[in-house]
């Protein structure tokens, strides 16, 4: 292997000066996760603006013997997108590949780099008067690449599906440094493996994600938003089945959030919710293209105050409205963050599992690690939540992480619903997946990075 010098050299001198960072301080960046939990130290950043020098830069790093890291907004949660500590890994930053390519409002597709923000790209679509579905708290940073290569999910999965169901057509460098286009528009091509599957929600590990072409759909004319307080995630779930039954596919979002989310929230961004009583929340966001849609929301709502199931409620009445009330459901996780140390959770259970799962956990927690405080909210209609545990000196991370995937386990759950495996949960992996998956797993990484120079460390142990 040459020096780390050696190889920042070449790369420089093949990408120019403003294609390599070298120097510590603007490196800082790149090295750490913006929840500062996974510090690591790159020999080097590299920041191509082509797919062909994505391909060069892997094919001269692979000569090298050299690991590589891709990296898009750096806003992943379980330390996917960054170096380890030995200094020997170079980070391929795609933040200068930010293009959008095509955005075609009739065939209701677009075409943008990996390096284009999310943000950037919902713009562009809205502009066209179309939608682009995936909605996550850190748009204004995430990436098309990132959010391809950990198949995001959001808040409006329920409806749109996760990042892979969005994704058409996909260009990625493999790690032998050959690009594969299969930038299709198509919506429909059966023709052989879809081997892009592969590459999506792989966190990077197999190949690198350069460009993507995403579906779009009809932006809805008319949207609800409602925050409502439940008895309890039981009738939370009740909720859902009326929300179904009568708002049906109009529902986009259906969030729950606890009383100490929103405590949190408060606390650290000064937000308050408009409803004062309560120990569980309901945020429930429907959207359509015909009118009508909020005399059917509100007939919903007044049949579950009459049955009880929901007990207080505001109904936006314009989009600022709207937006307060969305603001106090994504300042979650980074008021939490402000409060101290925490265990994440990103579990799924089946829908119909989760107040189960709440009553279990809290119990096998309270019994086994006392003094600990839970701050769970998530996606309730996609069965995925957030069971994030606020832990004091003294308390055990690992037994509070091991408690809860159990109890994940016991109910058939899974112990990343949207957020990957990244660094964070490599060894929980093995000890939740059977041998045959971790087996097939192993045998895909093989087959296309028998180096293991791709995000090692990452997914799989190395
Ligand atoms: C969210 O849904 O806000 C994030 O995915 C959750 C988290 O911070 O755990
Ligand atoms: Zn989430």
């Amino acid at each position: 292997m040459s020096t780390s010098s050696d190889l920042a050299d070449r790369l420089q001198s093949y990408l120019g000066p403003a294609g390599v960072i070298t120097d510590w301080r603007d490196l800082e960046s790149y090295a750490v996760d913006w929840r500062k939990l996974f510090p690591g130290k790159p020999a080097c950043v590299v920041r191509p603006n082509s797919t062909e020098q994505v391909a060069q830069v892997v094919r001269i790093c692979r000569e090298a013997g050299v690991p590589i890291v891709p990296q898009g907004g750096n806003t992943g949660l379980a330390g996917g997108a960054v170096p380890d500590a030995s200094g020997t890994q170079v980070v391929l930053s795609l933040n200068r590949m930010a293009a959008i390519r095509n955005v075609d409002p009739i065939g209701m597709t677009i075409e943008a780099e990996a390096g284009c923000i999310l943000k950037v790209a919902q713009d562009a679509a809205s502009t066209a008067g179309r939608l682009l579905p995936i909605s996550l708290a850190a748009e204004g940073s995430a990436t098309i690449g990132g959010v391809v290569a950990a198949n995001a999910g959001g808040v409006n999965v329920l409806r749109y599906g996760m990042t892979r169901n969005l994704v058409l057509g996909l260009e990625v460098v493999l790690p032998d440094g050959t690009i594969a286009n299969g930038l299709r528009r198509l919506r429909k091509d059966n023709a052989g493996y879809d081997w892009k599957q592969l590459f999506i929600g792989s966190e990077g590990t197999l190949g690198v994600v350069t460009a993507a072409v995403l579906r779009l759909l009809p932006r809805p004319k008319h949207s609800v938003t409602a925050l409502l307080s439940v008895p309890d995630p039981d009738a939370a779930l009740t909720l859902f089945g009326l929300a179904q039954d009568d708002l049906g596919d109009q529902i986009t979002a259906f969030e729950l959030i606890s009383r100490t989310s929103l405590d949190l929230v408060a606390r650290h961004a000064g937000l308050k919710p408009p409803i004062a009583e309560g120990e569980w929340f309901v945020l429930i966001e429907a959207a359509s293209s015909l009118a009508g849609l909020r005399e059917a929301a509100e007939a919903m709502l007044g049949s579950a105050f009459e049955r009880e199931i929901a007990l207080d409620g505001v109904i936006a009445e314009s989009g600022a409205q709207a937006a307060q009330l969305w603001a106090l459901r994504e300042h979650v996780t980074e008021s939490e963050a402000r409060e101290g140390k925490s265990v994440k959770h990103d579990v799924s259970v089946p829908l119909t599992a989760v107040p189960l799962f709440l009553v279990d956990v809290g119990k096998a927690l309270a019994d086994e690690v006392p003094g600990t405080r839970v701050n769970a909210f998530g996606h309730l209609g996609d069965g995925n939540i957030h069971y994030n545990v606020l832990i004091e000196d003294g308390h055990d991370a690992g037994a509070v992480n091991r408690i809860v995937h159990d109890v994940v386990a016991s109910h058939g759950g899974s112990i990343s619903a949207e957020h990957g495996i990244g660094q964070y949960r490599v060894g929980e992996l093995v000890r939740y997946r059977s041998s045959v998956e971790m087996e097939l797993a192993r045998k895909l990484k093989l087959a296309l990075d028998p180096q293991g120079l791709l995000n090692p460390g990452k997914v799989l142990s190395p």
